[in-house]
């Protein structure tokens, strides 16, 4: 008994998902430069409700934090995340500080993943 649940316990451990996919990303190419708080978009959060083919193919998010040329236009005109935040699927753009909730300066990048300790590791690699 004790040997299996032993067993169980370490392929549990084995199964969990990287950490790059529980971290959240802090999406800040134009926020600061508007005067906005920059956006925190919680990863996991939403990894649990959806499919990766639903944000990554259909609605065409680049697997890159940052990687999106993402402004409140194409959002209201139902693109990335206002083709859920629209007020049917999930509530809608009038709550800028849901959205835009991250410290001001805080650049764009995925919190606590494996990328970010490794950034911080080598900060030489950094351009
Ligand atoms: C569902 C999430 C969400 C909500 C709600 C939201 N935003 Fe944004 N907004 C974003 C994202 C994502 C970006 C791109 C962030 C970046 O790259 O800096 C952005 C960018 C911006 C920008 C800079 C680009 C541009 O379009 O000029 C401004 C200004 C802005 N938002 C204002 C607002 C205001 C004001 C509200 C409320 C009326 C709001 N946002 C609500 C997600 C949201
Ligand atoms: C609800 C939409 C959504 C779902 C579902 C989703 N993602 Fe994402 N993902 C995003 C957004 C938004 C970003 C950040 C893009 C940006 O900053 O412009 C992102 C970023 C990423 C990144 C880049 C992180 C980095 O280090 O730069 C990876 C890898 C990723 N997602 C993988 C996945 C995988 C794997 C799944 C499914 C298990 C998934 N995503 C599901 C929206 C989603
Ligand atoms: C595929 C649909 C989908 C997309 C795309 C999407 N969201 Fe969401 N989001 C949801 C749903 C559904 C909820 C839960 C709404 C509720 O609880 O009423 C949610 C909730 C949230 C929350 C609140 C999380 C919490 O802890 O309560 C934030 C913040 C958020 N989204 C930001 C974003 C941002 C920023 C983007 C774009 C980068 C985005 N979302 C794109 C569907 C989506």
């Amino acid at each position: 008994m004790f040997k299996h649940a032993l067993l169980a316990a370490v392929l549990l451990a084995w199964a969990a998902p990287s950490p790059a996919e529980y971290g959240d990303v802090v999406i800040n190419n134009y926020s600061d430069a508007a005067g906005m708080r920059p956006v925190i978009f919680p990863h996991w959060f939403h990894r649990v409700r959806f499919r990766c083919k639903v944000c990554h193919a259909d609605l065409g998010f680049q697997f890159k934090a940052g990687g999106n040329q993402i402004n409140m236009l194409k959002i209201i005109d139902g693109q990335f995340c206002g083709a859920c935040h629209n007020g049917e699927l999930a509530w809608s753009v009038e709550n800028c500080n849901l959205c835009h909730s991250g410290k001001p300066r805080t650049p764009t990048h995925v919190h606590e993943s494996t990328l970010t300790k490794l950034e911080a590791a080598a900060p030489a690699r950094k351009p």
